[in-house]
């Protein structure tokens, strides 16, 4: 039974061969242990990196530090929400937007918190909404991005409608997209009720129209953005190993392609998992496939090819959008992994340098600089625009954006001390994950100005 389930891919195989049977046997009995919840979790989920990195204990936090650190961390959220948080652009001088990385930077206490809550936004997905599922702190929630050499505006729903009227625009990717897709949702919902006017068999690719503003707002489920024959069932049970065709793309986007304005376009962990790797349908090797007698060829060799394949797509397109490149997310998992009882429990940002990235996220962010790069190059004289949306290291710095174990409903609501799955992956909303639509906004705005 266990042998038939293979998420059982390792990233760090490559570097770390010999964790291998270690591993997969502390995977085996976590799954055996946690039965049904753990299955629910992976099946919409993507999946994690398996060596632990476990921090110091020193580098733990208590409640009382929270406290001491962030003197709004205490705010009630209904303060929050009625608030007035328009951006103004207009204060912004044009000259330091122009020049300035808005990747690099701190998170800094801000009073005003999310724009939006629990309940003025339906369309936070259940396991994300932490404020509902009981989530006890709310200092996660106050707290901006602040770009080292220049100001970034919080996302106005009102000017971004008003700019996208008759526009089209697509996420696509795996659920981490899907995470950033509602957040984007949750924001403008403030402004015009998005109509969902498509989903698919599963609801993991859907569609909404803002009628007001005939404002259309696609998220397409493409884990891999490559054609890819999955195995899995709804619980994530795989039969049988992914076959990944390393030189085709996924038609369920590139189809579509055409339709859409704006794209914001990302890869990322689901290139982790056990895969057999193909070329003009011939079997090339694979990634973490003992016993098969195949070549392993490293899942950064796939990326590679894939985000190759992807940007060529696009660059190389008669249809010219606006696209974004989004990078990698890192996970926050502690004291274990996704599957081994790993937590999340810290409840302020990291300080630039307090944390490092692990070997999989660079591994996986050099790869998609090293390919961005090329494709910005051609895509400059092809007229396509082609921006990075470089979030991996401010999201690095929110270990306490997940909802960890509030991704179910109050899940120490009958015994405290209850074994819960945690999700260190995907993140609340409201959350860190809405500051990666204000870079998306003050992108947009730039590109504006240039104009
Ligand atoms: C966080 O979890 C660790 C164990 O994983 C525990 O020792 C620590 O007390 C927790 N911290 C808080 C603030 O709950
Ligand atoms: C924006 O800021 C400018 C300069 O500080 C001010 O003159 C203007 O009234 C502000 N606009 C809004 C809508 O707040
Ligand atoms: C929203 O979250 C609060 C706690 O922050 C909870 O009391 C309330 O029931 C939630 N409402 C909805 C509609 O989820
Ligand atoms: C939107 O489309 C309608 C109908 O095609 C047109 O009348 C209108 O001018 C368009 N608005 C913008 C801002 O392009
Ligand atoms: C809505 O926008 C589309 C382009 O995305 C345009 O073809 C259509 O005419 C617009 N409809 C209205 C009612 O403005
Ligand atoms: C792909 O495979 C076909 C046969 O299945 C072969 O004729 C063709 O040369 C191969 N192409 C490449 C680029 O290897
Ligand atoms: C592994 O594959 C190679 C080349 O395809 C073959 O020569 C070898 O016999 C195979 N080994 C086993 C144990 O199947």
């Amino acid at each position: 039974m266990v042998k038939e389930m293979r998420f059982d891919f390792n990233p760090l195989s490559l570097y770390k061969n010999n964790k291998h049977s270690h591993v997969f046997v502390k995977f085996a009995v976590s799954l055996l242990l946690l039965g049904i919840a753990f299955r629910l979790f992976v099946s919409d989920s993507i999946t994690f990196s398996f060596v632990a990195e476990t921090r110091e204990a020193e580098n733990r936090i208590s409640m009382e530090d929270i406290k001491a650190e962030s003197p709004v961390a205490l705010l009630p959220i209904q303060q929050a929400v009625s608030g007035d948080f328009q951006a103004n652009e207009t204060q912004i001088p044009i000259k330091d937007s122009a020049k300035c990385d808005l990747f690099t930077g701190d998170w800094i206490p801000d009073p005003s918190g999310p724009t939006y809550s629990n309940v003025t936004c339906l369309a936070i997905e259940d396991h994300q909404n932490c404020m509902r599922n009981g989530r006890p702190d709310s200092g996660y929630l106050y707290w901006r991005w602040n770009p080292r050499d220049c100001q970034l505006p919080r996302f106005s729903p009102e000017r971004f409608l008003d700019l996208m009227r008759n526009k089209s625009w697509a996420f696509i990717g795996d659920s981490i997209s899907r995470n950033h897709v509602q957040s984007l949702l949750c924001i403008l919902n403030q402004v015009d009720q998005a109509v969902e006017v498509y989903h698919d068999e599963e609801y993991k690719s859907k569609r909404w129209h803002f009628p007001s503003h005939n404002f259309t707002l696609s998220v397409i489920w493409t884990p891999f953005l490559l054609k890819a024959e999955v195995f899995e069932d709804i619980n994530g049970i795989s039969s049988s190993e992914i076959q990944l065709h390393l030189d085709e793309l996924d038609t369920k986007w590139t189809e579509q392609y055409t339709n859409f304005d704006y794209v914001v376009i990302a890869g990322g962990k689901w290139f982790l998992k056990t895969a057999i790797y193909l070329e003009n349908n011939t079997i090339q090797g694979c990634h973490y496939c003992p016993g098969k007698n195949l070549t392993e060829l490293g899942f950064d060799y796939a990326y590679r090819k894939a985000l190759q394949l992807v940007l060529s797509f696009i660059t190389g397109s008669e249809h010219k959008a606006f696209v974004f490149f989004r990078t990698t997310t890192p996970d926050h998992f502690e004291n274990g992994e996704w599957f081994s009882g790993g937590t999340c429990n810290r409840t302020i940002p990291f300080k630039e340098g307090e944390v490092e990235m692990r070997d999989v996220d660079s591994v996986m962010r050099d790869v998609e600089l090293e390919e961005f790069e090329k494709a910005a190059a051609i895509g400059a004289e092809m007229g396509v625009i082609l921006k990075l949306l470089d979030t991996t290291r401010l999201s690095l710095l929110r270990p306490d954006g997940h909802p960890g174990p509030y991704r179910q409903f109050h899940p120490f609501a009958k015994d405290k001390n209850a074994e819960v799955q945690n999700d260190c992956l995907h993140w609340c909303l409201p959350g860190p994950i809405d500051a990666w639509n204000d870079l998306v906004m003050k992108m947009i705005l730039n590109d504006q100005t240039k104009r």
